[in-house]
């Protein structure tokens, strides 16, 4: 199959050609660098299928042009399919396939990474040494041992946290409209949001963006949460609004605030812009205060993730090829 690849760095051309040569070099990939969106979604005329990124805008005037091109399936290589309006998909007769697990704990790691990162300060502590300051004032953290998480969202990757934090000796508090039996055998209690907010110290993101999610961490959630309590977000940057975090991290609300995600991520992520001016007023005032690590999405950039990815992108194209239908469809119409 002739397949549009949008949004491609090195590393995807480089695990993508790695699976498609263990199936034989099956399907033909066109790699582009550009995302998608509706003005370059005419570079897939001609493809079947198009396969693209979290970033991807698949909006409907997109997805009206490639299906005037002869796209038949958007093959995403993301779990989170936020970005592709479904219904305008169905309607265009146009399939979705995504990734629906390729290695939650790259993600659920990630997610420790920043709250060990931000507890113990090493992000600053590894820029201290390498002036020759070793003063520890400002370095102070907590024992993790003890502490409550609340996981917000305990799917695949919001369980891999609570496993890792368990082993840690924390407490869990759990929020999800379908809490997973595996909940309890860890201590762990399901709660509603607002007990989960002012019962945690860490509370962390974990649910998939939708409109009933957007922004569910506002000035009223924050306000709820407990006093210089630590926020992690490795979800969807919308989950949270970026404004009243500015407001929660200036009154201490937020202690500590770890982001891999960010709502406007799609005009500053995965490219080097370190030549050019921050245009984004609100992310270059999260980037000003100490106790804020953001990293550029990078949750998932494993190698084993990266291999899962490919290798379940060139299963959706194949059985797409085959049976007409992917084998991890989204939507009315897969
Ligand atoms: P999953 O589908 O296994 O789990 C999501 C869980 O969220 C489900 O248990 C669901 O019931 C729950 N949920 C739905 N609505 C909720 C609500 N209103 N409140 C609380 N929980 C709710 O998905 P998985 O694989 O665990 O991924 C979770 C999210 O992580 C994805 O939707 C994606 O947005 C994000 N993600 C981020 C990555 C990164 O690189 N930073 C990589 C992969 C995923």
């Amino acid at each position: 199959m002739q397949v549009a690849v949008f949004s491609t760095k090195s590393y995807d051309r480089r695990f993508l050609d790695a699976a498609n040569a263990a199936e034989g070099g099956r399907h033909a990939f066109r790699y582009l660098e550009a995302r998608l969106t509706r003005d370059s979604a005419p570079l897939a005329a001609g493809a079947e299928a198009v396969c693209a990124f979290v970033n991807d805008v698949l909006d409907r005037p997109a997805l009206e042009t490639l299906a005037s091109g002869g796209t038949r399936l958007v093959a995403l290589r993301s779990a989170g399919f936020n970005n592709v309006d479904l219904a305008a998909a169905a309607a265009l007769g146009l399939a979705v396939a995504r990734v629906p697990a390729y290695s939650p704990h790259a993600v659920a790691e990630h997610t420790v990474a920043l709250i060990l990162s931000l507890n113990r300060k090493i992000h600053r502590a590894y820029a201290r040494v390498r002036e020759g300051n070793f003063a520890l004032e400002g370095l102070l953290g907590f024992d993790l041992r003890g502490r409550t998480v609340g996981i917000v969202g305990t799917g695949k990757i919001g369980m891999a946290v609570a496993r890792i934090m368990a082993g840690f000796g924390c407490r869990l508090l759990a929020h999800d409209p379908f809490p997973p039996p595996e909940l309890a055998a860890l201590g762990a209690a399901a709660v509603p949001l607002d007990t989960l907010l002012a019962g945690s110290d860490i509370v962390s993101l974990h649910c998939p963006l939708t409109p009933d999610t957007r922004h569910m961490i506002d000035h009223a959630a924050i306000a709820r949460m407990r006093h210089g309590a630590m926020l992690i977000n490795t979800g969807r940057g919308a989950l949270v609004d970026a404004g009243a975090l500015i407001e929660g991290l200036k009154s201490g609300a937020i202690g500590h605030l770890g982001l891999d995600v960010y709502e406007e991520e799609g005009d500053l992520f995965f490219e080097d812009l370190s030549d050019q001016i921050l245009q984004d007023d609100v992310f270059a005032r999260l980037l000003t205060f100490p106790n804020v690590l953001i990293t550029g999405h990078q949750g998932f950039f494993t190698a084993e993730a990266m291999q899962a990815i490919a290798r379940t992108t060139l299963e959706n194209l194949s059985s797409f090829e085959a049976t007409g239908r992917p084998a991890n469809p989204v939507g009315p119409l897969g």
